[in-house]
């Protein structure tokens, strides 16, 4: 069964100012279509390999676009329209066990925005920052993963994607302006909602 390409829950347009049209397009039709395609095409080649020296040949596309693909799907629902702006229900975590947690584990939600934020810039190359749930310590802790690596260790809650792809259309070389702005977009009701799932045991 081949993998396709999820339509985004918005339109292109949806996430500015905080995102551009330009990026948004650019990162879900090219971007990521690319992971798709390759990831179909690793696998059709893996099911004709014949040999095990085949197969592991194979494995490092198989990672790297089937990462992709995870990743940016679960990126584009972490996103939603800027309340700020008046468009939609992104930047808002209303009260409940989300917020809970996160004030509990870092004392403030702006405390915890900084150090995801420092740790997620800190990142050498291309990679992923992550909120995530752990499951062996049931506790929110943030990670990250390089390239496309998706993230394993941990339940992901909220992914932030800091490829170049991803901002240096509208921020330059400025990364840490694109994730300042980019808690204006974050869609804090699915994260709260992936919490849930993700406490109950459910493979996120
Ligand atoms: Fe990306």
């Amino acid at each position: 069964m081949a993998h396709v390409l999820p339509d985004l829950p918005y339109a292109y347009d949806a996430l500015e100012p905080f995102i551009s049209k330009q990026i948004m397009e650019l990162h879900h039709k090219k971007h990521h279509q690319t992971y798709v395609n390759s990831l179909n095409a690793a696998e059709q080649a893996y099911a004709k390999a014949s040999t095990p020296k085949e197969r592991i040949a194979l494995q490092a596309a198989l990672k790297f676009n089937g990462g992709g693909h995870i990743n940016h799907s679960l990126f584009w629902t972490n996103l939603a329209p800027s309340a700020s702006e008046g468009k939609g229900n992104g930047g808002v975590l209303r009260d409940g066990p989300l917020k809970e947690a996160i004030t509990k584990t870092w004392g403030s939600v702006d405390n915890f925005k900084n150090e995801f934020n420092t740790t997620t810039a800190a990142i050498q190359g291309s990679g992923w920052g992550w909120l995530g749930y752990n499951p062996q310590t049931k506790v929110l802790e943030i990670t990250t993963t390089a390239n496309q690596d998706p993230l394993l260790s941990h339940v992901p809650i909220i992914g932030v994607d800091i490829w170049e792809h991803a901002f240096y259309l509208q921020y330059l070389n400025v990364k840490a302006d694109y994730l300042k702005a980019i808690w204006n977009v974050i869609n804090w009701d699915e994260a709260e909602k992936r919490f849930a799932d993700a406490q109950s045991g459910a493979k996120l």
